[in-house]
């Protein structure tokens, strides 16, 4: 089987921001608790974050980090998780079940964004608190007034503002599950006030309006019709959040995943254009895809009043890896429109990453993320061609490779991002960009594996790693050899015709 697949390298669609590998850490399970933080860790410093764990993030290349939820957010009160560690409250976390310490809070969060040398993006709580609180969030963590939130910031050893820039408004407030949850004109209005306030507090900040909670629910779209309109001239992202399962056990289906985000974001897409026009505005706003992943089998949320219980953690195999892959693609072809996208979640919890006290293992959906966000840079561009089709159930026929492509116009280089899909066939890509010549290839890497149920597990931590892909240079054309069930990243050294 083959695909032919061809471009130049003026033929963009935009900028691949560094924001769309974003990362996502809420106070669940074991993500904060035992996962970024743990004093009883022999891998963990003074300050009681692990090292570990910084440093298998650095690698992943994390841009962002949402924060502190998720679910959790919307009855969450920020004041609890400040000052001295023995003063703060215990609670109970309605979202999850569980009892939350206050161990960790925004300041100890930015301080940690700092050593994965990645940007917070923080998220108030419009479900049982309101613009007020939010406010005097925001005053705390980004201003230096003689005012008392910045005095106690600085009374808590933090002399400099935190300078958070991303500010999210609140979290899937369309959903039953969520504290707070209102209908969207309520949201429209709440969001837009707090957008407000806290742009009017520090006029640099960017927002997000809490979109859908995805696909699924009944209020899909319009209740992000009724959030832009409302709120277009305060907000500068909508949300969207999607989950991708395989309930039905059907790989071949379930591998045509990409199908449905490109979906997701054209619908996006749709309507950020339609409410532009009904506003005649030049204004742009774009879409924060904050939470994405493979998650359907950890689904309880009962934590039964324990702190950091076991939830959610969800094992990786092959063929998620290759759905994660996708959603990176589609992210990427388009980047007119996808600015900033936050895998869900850092650790433990539907991650990349597990931890237990003495070790850390990386799930198979690390690998393309690490790859992807290493090597596909610069600009997105448009590929034309095509090749085979497959049956991939619910989603008829589909094109078997899932592709996307960069070109760096500082390096030079031009890079490939492609998924075959097949679950019995390899696949040759052929690549060509018609305005440049070809040279040297920088990196070809591949993920793949027999069996799409693989996973790795701490006694069998790299059974699913990136290996070398077949790929060369001929004649002025790239040629990939993709096995079944595979993602592979070419980047080639590219010169001007
Ligand atoms: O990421 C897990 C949960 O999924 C988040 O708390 C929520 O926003 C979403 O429903």
């Amino acid at each position: 089987m083959k695909t032919i697949l061809s471009t130049t390298a003026d033929n963009t669609i935009g900028l691949v921001h560094r924001r769309v590998f974003g990362n996502f850490v809420e106070h669940l399970g074991r993500c904060v608790y035992e996962g970024i933080y743990d004093p009883g860790s022999p891998h963990s410093d003074a300050t009681g974050f692990r090292t570990d764990v910084i440093k298998a993030l650095r690698r992943l290349g994390v841009s962002t980090v949402r924060y502190p939820g998720g679910n959790f957010v919307s009855a969450y009160d920020w004041r609890d998780g400040i000052g001295p560690c023995d003063k703060r409250p215990a609670r109970v976390d309605f979202a999850w079940q569980s009892l939350e310490s206050n161990a960790v809070g925004i300041d100890e969060f930015v301080s940690w964004c700092k050593r994965i040398d990645a940007e917070p993006m923080a998220a108030v709580n419009l479900g049982t608190l309101g613009p007020a609180e939010a406010a005097a969030m925001l005053e705390y963590c980004n201003l230096d007034t003689p005012t008392q939130w910045v005095k106690l910031r600085k009374a808590n050893g933090f002399l400099e503002p935190h300078g958070i820039k991303l500010w999210c408004l609140g979290n899937e407030m369309d959903g039953p599950w969520q504290a707070g949850q209102v209908p969207a004109h309520e949201y429209a209005l709440r969001a837009n006030a707090t957008s407000k306030l806290l742009k009017g507090l520090d006029p640099t900040i960017q927002t997000i309006a809490a979109g859908s909670s995805g696909r699924f629910m009944p209020t899909y779209l319009e209740w992000d019709r009724q959030v832009l309109e409302r709120c277009w001239d305060t907000v500068d992202y909508i949300s969207a959040h999607r989950y991708s399962n395989n309930h039905a056990n059907n790989t071949a289906e379930f591998l045509a995943e990409g199908v449905e985000i490109d979906r997701v974001i054209s619908d996006y897409a749709g309507l950020i254009d339609y409410v532009r026009g009904l506003k005649r505005s030049e204004k742009r706003v774009y879409l924060s895809f904050d939470e994405w992943n493979v998650w359907y089998r950890q689904t309880s949320g009962d934590g039964r009043w324990e702190t950091a219980p076991h939830l959610l953690e969800e094992l990786y195999n092959l063929e998620d890896a290759l759905v994660v892959a996708q959603y990176l693609n589609a992210f990427i072809r388009r980047a007119d429109v996808v600015k900033m996208a936050c895998l869900a979640q850092a650790v433990n919890v539907i991650a990349p990453l597990m931890t237990t006290r003495d070790a850390l293992l990386k799930q198979t959906n690390f690998y393309p993320v690490e790859l992807i966000q290493k090597w596909m840079i610069g600009a997105s561009l448009r590929l034309n061609g095509g090749g085979a089709m497959y049956k991939a159930g619910k989603h008829g026929e589909v094109p078997v490779i899932d592709s996307a492509a960069t070109f760096d116009m500082g390096s030079g280089r031009v890079a490939i991002s492609v998924v075959n899909r097949s679950v019995d066939s390899s696949h040759e890509v052929r690549f060509k960009v018609l305005d440049r010549n070809l040279g040297t290839i920088a990196i070809a890497t591949q993920l793949t594996g027999k069996d799409a149920k693989q996973t790795n597990t701490f006694e069998s931590p790299t059974a699913i790693v990136p290996q070398p892909a077949s790929a060369s240079v001929e004649g002025n054309e790239l040629h990939i050899t993709l096995p079944s069930m595979s993602h592979a990243v070419v980047c080639v050294e590219t010169r001007e015709r």
